[in-house]
């Protein structure tokens, strides 16, 4: 992928987060994490599919260790545009009861998504509950930045794709964050 030909690929616009700086970003939640939790044992909770790069290096940078499950969750409805109403898809492995979970998420952007599956999981009665989220839209309606205990980057109102971010499933498998060109083009 360091080798990836930009120039065929012209949806892929400039770097908005690259990955030196994603890397410095993801050690810096992980000590802050590790700092946290020194006598709890944390359960990360990945929302599929596009916390799933993430979710994989911030588990790396604690010096501890840690569970992982995975939940998938998505909207009602075909709009593009998130309803705030989700449908769990894939349920957690886990019995979350009694235990310090500390939900992962790729992106915050209206927000619906991540108060839905917060109230979802606390109605499950974990000890504690946590919401660590990589990037927040600079403008988030929805969501009391208090309740983001961790939060990575602020970025910008525009779409982006790579680190485990999609367009219609593609390039999640990008090392850095880049914006989204709308191209007129035939699907490869
Ligand atoms: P929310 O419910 O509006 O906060 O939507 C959050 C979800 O929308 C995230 O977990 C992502 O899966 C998706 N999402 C929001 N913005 C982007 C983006 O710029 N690129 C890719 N996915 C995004
Ligand atoms: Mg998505």
């Amino acid at each position: 992928m360091d080798d990836i030909d930009y120039s065929q690929f012209p949806e892929l616009g400039e770097v908005l987060v690259s990955k030196d700086v994603l890397h410095q970003t993801v050690q810096s939640l992980g000590r802050r994490i590790a700092n946290d939790y020194t006598d709890r044992r944390p359960l990360l909770v990945c929302v599929l599919k596009g916390a799933f790069v993430f979710m994989a290096d911030l588990a790396r940078a604690i010096p501890f260790s840690v569970e992982v499950d995975f939940m998938a969750v998505s909207s009602y409805g075909a709009s593009t545009t998130s309803s705030g109403v989700v449908r769990i898809v894939k349920d957690l492995d886990a019995d979350i009861s009694n235990r310090h979970v500390i939900l992962v998420e790729d992106i915050v952007d209206s927000g619906l998504t991540m108060n839905y599956v917060r109230d979802l999981l606390l109605a499950r009665g974990p000890a504690s509950l946590e919401v660590c989220a990589l990037l927040v839209r600079e403008t988030v309606p929805h969501v009391d930045l208090t309740s983001l205990r961790y939060l990575g980057l602020t970025i910008p109102d525009d779409w982006v794709v790579g680190y485990g971010l999609d367009t219609d499933q593609r390039w999640r498998n990008l090392r850095d964050i880049r914006r989204w060109n709308v191209v007129d083009e035939t699907p490869r």
